[in-house]
């Protein structure tokens, strides 16, 4: 019976064939281990020279990295491996020979395994990174269906710049010039106001000239937007969600978590609530902690998030930034308006800024005032505007950037790891 490894545990004792890529092995003159991949994952088989034919003993023995097999053998129970099972193997019918797999199980250069991008996701870790991609993803649908969201797909192609137009990647449009989204935010928006509540689940494009283990020119986000949710209660929201989806990963990805020997108990201390820290007090504490050259009104960069961050267990929420230094449709505090309604929120252990959020100005001639001062004019706007005039109403939302949440629940250090297939300032290949 055909099978595959991840569902070995229901075939104990039985014979089986799976379908398989060989990617390690270990032979002496009477047995031969084989570390079989298929996909659905890894594991074990044993061939023993004095139990197979000796036509499937040399099969064995000469088998090379990568070579796909049929292999057939009885499904046992192996207390030393993670995994906990190993297959008896009775017989090898080769479908493919490889040759000079280019990736070999001694250490490679970054550059050398970013080139093989294609071959290295077969890798046991590339392979349990995006395992828990997966996870998160399936989680987040979950989480979002349970809580009667729904969820709407912004357009990728579009007129208008959501976060600001210096990071826009242009492209034609027939006759007239679009741009690759940066946000689905503006889009959500207008659909919260038809669903309620609304998430999205996408890829943001950001020509971003930054060479960091933080960011991406493509990564994928979700941008849940609700109406009738003011910001305080939006941050309940996303604490909830990002503690069920880290409980998710907890539950359902053991093997993958040990397979990156990530420190569990970290995350098992990733429940709701989260703190929370105004940007003022941030500006004080990163004073105290000795980056004295920090005014208030800057920008935080990496070193200042991981500052901040290193005070607490959980991820911490940096509400109410200076306007100036935040999107132009953020609502500003009542009584300060200087600030604005939003958090960022940084993951910790040095992972930074996972979620971005905020309540939207609802007022319409508040955002006339700013679409002037940020200089967004032109008929590409207008429906932006029409919101705020037909039943306005209080309204927030945020986006979570995927790969860093992942970097983060995974415990891998750069963001190029977290994405199937990067692309980044130096790299569009493969
Ligand atoms: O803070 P950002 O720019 O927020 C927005 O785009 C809002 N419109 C979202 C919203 O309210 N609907 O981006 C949100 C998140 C960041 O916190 C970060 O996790 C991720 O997206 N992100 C990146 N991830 C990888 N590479 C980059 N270049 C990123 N830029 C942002
Ligand atoms: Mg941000």
């Amino acid at each position: 019976m055909k099978t595959t490894i991840s569902q070995v545990a229901n075939h104990l004792e039985k014979t089986v064939t799976i379908g398989a890529w060989l990617s390690n092995k270990r032979s002496s003159g009477k047995i031969a281990f084989l570390q079989l991949r298929d996909g659905t994952g890894f594991m074990q088989g044993v061939v023993v020279k004095s139990d197979v034919l000796e036509e499937t003993f040399q099969i064995a023995k000469g088998l090379t990295q990568e070579t796909s097999i049929y292999v057939t053998g009885k499904i046992v129970e192996d207390t030393r491996s993670k995994f906990g099972y190993e297959m008896q193997v009775s017989n090898i019918e080769v479908i493919h020979e490889s040759h000079d797999y280019p990736i070999t199980p001694k250490e490679h250069g970054i550059e050398f395994l970013m080139d093989h991008r294609h071959l290295w996701l077969r890798s046991k870790k590339q392979h349990a990174v995006m395992k828990i991609r997966n996870e998160i993803i399936r989680s987040t649908y979950n989480f979002f269906n349970e809580n009667g969201y729904v969820k709407i797909d912004p357009p990728i192609l579009t007129g208008s710049s959501a976060e600001g137009t210096t990071e826009l990647f242009h492209t034609k449009y027939f006759e007239e010039e679009a741009y690759l989204s940066q946000s689905g935010q503006l889009y959500m928006e207008a659909a919260a106001m038809a669903f309620g509540k609304v998430f999205s689940f996408g890829p943001t494009f950001r020509a971003e000239k930054s060479k960091t283990r933080r960011h991406l020119i493509e990564f994928w986000m979700i941008e849940p937007e609700m109406a009738f949710v003011t910001h305080e209660e939006s941050l309940e929201i996303q604490e909830n969600y990002v503690s069920y989806i880290v409980k998710s990963v907890l539950d359902n990805c053991q093997l993958e978590l040990d397979i990156l020997e990530r420190d569990v108990t970290k995350l098992e201390k990733i429940t709701a609530p989260f703190p929370r820290i105004s940007y003022d007090d941030a500006i004080s504490l990163l004073k105290e902690k000795g980056f004295t050259d920090i005014e208030w009104g800057e920008d935080f960069g990496a070193p200042h998030e991981t500052a901040i961050a290193e005070d607490f267990d959980k991820p911490v929420f940096i509400t109410n930034y200076p306007s100036d230094i935040k999107a132009f449709y953020m609502k500003p505090v009542a009584d300060r308006p200087e600030v604005v309604l939003c958090a960022d929120l940084i993951a910790p252990e040095g992972y930074g800024e996972i979620i971005g959020g905020s309540q939207r100005i609802d007022d319409l001639d508040l955002m006339k005032e700013r679409y002037e001062q940020h200089g967004l004019t032109g008929p590409e706007y207008e429906w932006y505007l029409e919101l705020r005039k037909y039943g306005s109403v209080p309204h927030s939302g945020f986006g979570l950037g995927l790969e860093r949440t992942v970097a983060w629940i995974s415990g891998v250090d750069h963001v190029r790891e977290t994405i199937p297939f990067p692309r980044l300032l130096n790299r569009l290949y493969p």
